[in-house]
């Protein structure tokens, strides 16, 4: 949270893990069943995290510009000698997930248990041993708020399970493992962006991240100079129901194309806007636009992030609004809400860019602000959000934090 800072923050950034701990031992008891192991109660926190640009492109091969912020997923965890797994959720009060890791792991009810399911699968089809754990999910993410809950949950249990069993693991490959367990247990076929940034985040930096290779630039934030300022317009976001994945489908239907006569491209990544351009008459016209979004947003993303880093900040504004744009008419993921907040956050002086920010269809924006424009832009969006939708909008200020940790 950034100190000095007026703006009314909406909600605590972090859990109260007093709180928490004592909700831990009342739901599971002093001591976790199962035989002799650790009696050590173990907290994990795994941030949230905001794309500054490069949207619809990790799945493409391409660039994305992510920072983690400070609100948050902690795991209170102990071990178990059984091998059972047992949850608990804040957000879920009154539902207990429990699955045995000696046995098949299958999806089930209540689904939000099905992101934790699916990283114990996933590490266990990995070759990695792990014990059994009682343990209690906080958040300080909304949840369907298009700001990666389901990815800090996912990196939160992960890590929650490694430590307890006396692993390790590269972030990177978490990050990988945790991407399958998304596709695979809660059915959304996301690319890496999110639990990348979500495992490997740098306090105070943004995370330029090749999805190819996976290698990461960072790039500092000043400070004096900027303030990060996220916007939940309240309407849910959902990646599961379709949409999301017909995107994927449309890019990999350009794809085919382009390698009909190139068979070197492997993904949109390997285009570039004049082969778009001249590929229009063998494209349907969903297909070009689609093309054309995530190869400008390429372009875009990877010029984000050296402009950042030399503190051009009006262009950095600039690209963010031609993201939003394309994301709006080419890629048609956008809502008139996020649309509303982005045309009234580039009223206000001092707001350098702003854009939708995720998937998609509901969430959040992110605006890049001078600090002094904070309170403006804040009243500005509440009063006239408010006025037009009914809704009041969750405005918030965050800085860049570190990747999941071992808080205790
Ligand atoms: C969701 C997915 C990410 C990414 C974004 C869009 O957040 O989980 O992998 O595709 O949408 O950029």
């Amino acid at each position: 949270m950034t100190i000095g800072d007026r703006t009314p923050k909406v909600g605590p950034m972090q859990p109260d893990i007093t709180a928490i701990k004592e909700k831990f031992l009342h739901i599971f008891g002093p001591d976790s069943g199962g035989g002799p192991v650790g009696k050590k109660v173990r907290v994990i926190r795994a941030p949230g995290r905001v794309n500054l640009i490069g949207e619809h492109t990790d799945y493409n091969d391409g660039f994305v510009f992510p920072m983690a912020i400070e609100p948050e997923v902690r795991l209170v965890c102990r071990a178990r000698g059984d091998g059972m797994v047992r949850l608990g959720s804040t957000v879920y009060p009154h539902e207990l997930v429990e699955f045995s890791l000696q046995k098949k792991i299958e999806r089930g009810s209540p689904s939000w248990g099905n992101y934790s399911r699916g990283v114990a699968a996933q590490l266990i089809a990995g070759g990695i041993p792990l014990v059994g754990m009682d343990a209690l999910v906080a958040n300080t993410l909304p949840v369907g708020g298009g700001l990666s809950s389901s990815a800090a949950v996912e990196v939160a249990t992960g890590l929650g399970l490694l430590t307890l069993a006396g692993g390790k693991l590269d972030t990177t490959r978490l990050a990988l493992l945790c991407q399958k367990a998304e596709h695979e247990y809660a059915g959304v076929p996301c690319g890496i962006m999110d639990q990348t940034i979500v495992a490997s985040g740098r306090a105070e930096h943004a995370m330029l991240l090749d999805c190819r290779d996976s290698s990461k630039t960072f790039v500092k934030l000043n400070p004096q100079e900027l303030r990060v300022v996220i916007v939940n317009s309240m309407v849910r976001h959902e990646l599961s129901g379709g949409e999301y994945a017909q995107r994927r489908h449309q890019c990999g239907e350009g794809v085919a194309v382009f390698r009909e006569t190139d068979p070197h491209v492997k993904a949109l990544r390997d285009v570039n806007l004049e082969q778009v351009q001249a590929a229009k008459q063998r494209l349907s016209d969903l297909v070009f636009r689609r093309c054309r979004h995530v190869v400008g947003e390429n372009q875009r993303t990877v010029e984000a992030a050296k402009t950042l880093a030399a503190q051009r900040y009006e262009r950095v504004g600039d690209l963010m609004v031609q993201s939003h744009e394309s994301l709006r008419d080419d890629y048609e993921v956008s809502c008139p809400e996020l649309d509303y907040l982005v045309d009234e956050s580039m009223k206000v002086k001092g707001v350098y860019g702003a854009r939708m920010t995720g998937g998609g269809f509901g969430g959040c924006i992110v605006a890049l602000v001078q600090p002094r424009a904070v309170d403006a832009l804040t009243q500005h969006l509440h009063k006239n959000y408010t006025a037009k939708f009914g809704l009041q909008p969750n405005v918030f200020v965050t800085t860049a934090t570190a990747g999941a940790s071992v808080v205790e």
